[in-house]
């Protein structure tokens, strides 16, 4: 079996921190989400990874992954010249996945416990496709499945404007060369783009069995600033393992489950976690609260922040109480008067911002 990661596209819901640093490559808990993806798919088995990449953001992906040989896999990049559809980049995978059955995983969207048990699921049943479901409050964002009173999906609607159940399509899939045939057979939907959704309800209607199962975990799509603030939240409280290597003064408090990496200096602060604090990093005169994640040599001073992500090489200075933000690298970050109190932020890389 091979695996197929999709890292291309856009990002235009995480603009503007995107304008530099594609999705997938964005950090939770310190580490990019296309990394636990990857993790992920090597712990089901898979060595042979076909990477799909973007003409915009592809050398930041190919930079920041490399050979593959970090995890003993071997890994190709297909560049997908345009945006036109996740069947489309399957399409365009072809001569990568030739007549392998493959795993298809959004290189942004992550689940709990891996996919190891769906790809031994898929193996033994052997359907025409495997598709992960999971409830979710608005389905109209969403790829969204019917199933009948057996739990066999029987039919597929791709955002649709009124759902017919809360069901939606996990960005995670198995399939037989049979999907190629499928897309042939599909146009593009009312947004230009090869559904992947589309090419799954026609395999239904070649009579081809999909098969799928309804996720009890967490699932994360980081596509939007308040999602990439859950999955770095979710992760900090159910990975992170207390690790202190950094140097702490006397007058600085860690307490419970915080990181902080080699080389970082936390003076006259308390650290409350779950936090992640990668090397090289300042922490002074601060308090850093739960689920934050402080990217490589930044420094934070005179500052509370809780609940938020920020990125490498960035200066916050004076911040009162800096909450549910996410901030890009090397931006500077001072208040300068005092009646701004607490202050959320989503700002992109290479900002100064004056308060
Ligand atoms: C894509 C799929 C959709 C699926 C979602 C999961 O949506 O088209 O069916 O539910 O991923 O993340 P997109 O991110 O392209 O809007």
């Amino acid at each position: 079996m091979k695996a197929l990661i999709l890292a291309g596209g856009k990002g235009t819901r995480l603009k503007p921190i995107t304008h530099t640093i594609p999705k997938q490559l964005l950090p939770v808990a310190n580490k990019p989400i296309l990394f636990y993806v990857i993790d992920q798919v090597k712990e089901a088995g898979i060595k042979d990874i076909g990477i799909i990449i973007s003409p915009e953001t592809g050398a930041y992906i190919k930079e920041a992954v490399g050979d593959g040989k970090r995890w003993n896999c071997r890994i190709t990049y297909i560049s997908q010249d345009e945006p036109l559809g996740l069947a489309h980049a399957v399409k365009t995978a072809q001569p990568f996945l030739g007549k392998s059955t493959f795993l298809m995983f959004l290189g942004d969207n992550l689940i709990e416990g891996g996919v190891k048990s769906f790809v031994q699921e898929f193996e033994s049943n052997s359907p025409e496709a495997l598709v992960l479901l999971k409830e979710v409050l608005d389905p109209r964002l969403f790829g969204v499945a019917e199933l009948n009173k057996k739990g066999e999906v029987v039919h597929l609607v791709e955002k649709p404007k009124e759902p017919k159940t809360n069901l939606a399509l996990v960005g995670i899939y198995l399939f037989t060369p049979q999907i190629h045939q499928a897309i042939a057979g599909i146009k593009p939907s009312w947004r230009g783009e090869l559904e992947i959704t589309d090419a799954i309800q026609k395999l239904l209607d070649m009579g081809k069995k999909v098969r799928s199962h309804i996720l009890k975990g967490w699932w994360l799509d980081t596509g939007k600033k308040d999602d990439l603030l859950e999955a770095n939240r979710v992760v900090l409280d159910s990975l992170l393992k207390r690790d202190v290597k950094g140097d702490i003064d006397s007058k600085s408090k860690i307490v419970g489950r915080v990181e902080v990496k080699k080389g970082a200096r936390i003076e006259n602060s308390t650290v409350r976690g779950p936090v992640s604090i990668a090397e090289g990093c300042l922490i002074k005169n601060s308090f850093i609260g739960p689920f934050t994640s402080i990217g490589t040599s930044t420094i934070v001073e005179d500052s509370s922040v809780g609940h938020s992500v920020i990125l490498e090489n960035s200066r916050i200075h004076r911040m009162e109480r800096l909450e549910d933000s996410l901030i890009g690298t090397r931006v500077e970050l001072r208040r300068a008067d005092e009646r701004f109190k607490t202050v959320k932020i989503f700002v992109g890389c290479d900002s100064s911002l004056e308060l």
